[in-house]
């Protein structure tokens, strides 16, 4: 049976809607994940909730300790992983205030501890990243969205940065040229890890501006808040209808 792990981000400290059972610290051989896991129930179904960036969201992008939190979810049992994430909208059709669902990835960042192999407690081995995040649940995180008849793109290629600074317009320009169609700061190396663990693993990303260069007005840190907040509203509804239907 799948047990079912949310990855909270910027904006998502804490899963509204999400009946609180009890609060795990775990510690891994990489260290601590960034909060304790929080086992709980949306609408009658175990899953547990893990804040990406800490429970007063501290840790920024290029600190967060991917591998633990990862590994942490791993221990404790959970097979499956929807990872919610605030991203910038590079394609028209991205726009503020909509879902996406991307199904692929495109890596920039840099010196993150990206991969369990390496150490001596793994044997090392390639894994298959042709398609970096399961079909099975990207699917139901679409149908539950076409159920709600929530605004969602269905597909997208994630461009990962380093951050924590925002995109330079030329950056964005680049990344557009590369196929890029949204721009976030923690989808890698979190997504190869689950990967590397057999996890399945699917991003839901809320769009939360416009990417660096995109608008002429330049990037609204209040409008992101504001946007930031529908998506959040748009995401705890998807995730309690996914869970309904079953994973
Ligand atoms: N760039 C990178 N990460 C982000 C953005 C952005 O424009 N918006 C939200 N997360």
């Amino acid at each position: 049976m799948a047990k079912i792990a949310i990855i909270g981000g910027t904006g998502v400290t804490s899963m509204p809607g999400l009946t609180l059972n009890c609060r795990e610290m775990v510690r891994t051989i990489y260290g601590a994940p960034s909060s304790p896991l929080i086992h709980g129930s949306i609408s009658d179904c175990e899953v547990i909730f893990l804040a990406r960036h800490g429970r007063r969201h501290t840790i920024p992008p290029h600190m967060i300790n991917y591998r633990a939190n990862i590994k942490a979810l791993q221990e404790v049992g959970v097979t499956h992983v929807i990872a919610l994430a605030a991203v910038g909208g590079i394609s028209d059709e991205c726009a503020e205030q909509s879902l996406v669902i991307p199904d692929q990835i495109i890596d920039y960042t840099y010196d993150r501890a990206h991969t369990f192999h390496g150490d001596k407690s793994h044997k090392f081995e390639h894994v298959d990243f042709t398609q970096p995040y399961s079909a099975e649940i990207r699917q139901k995180l679409i149908d539950a969205a076409r159920t709600l008849k929530l605004p969602v793109t269905t597909t997208g290629v994630y461009g990962a940065t380093q951050g924590p600074r925002l995109e330079t317009a030329a950056e964005i320009k680049r990344m557009e040229i590369d196929g890029c169609t949204i721009v976030g700061m923690t989808g890698m190396p979190e997504a190869s890890l689950a990967r590397e663990l057999g996890l399945e693993y699917a991003c839901c990303a809320m769009v939360v501006n416009r990417a660096a260069g995109k608008v002429p007005t330049g990037i609204d840190f209040s409008k992101i808040e504001k946007n930031l907040k529908s998506g959040v509203d748009q995401v705890q509804k998807l995730i309690a209808e996914v869970l309904v239907g079953g994973l």
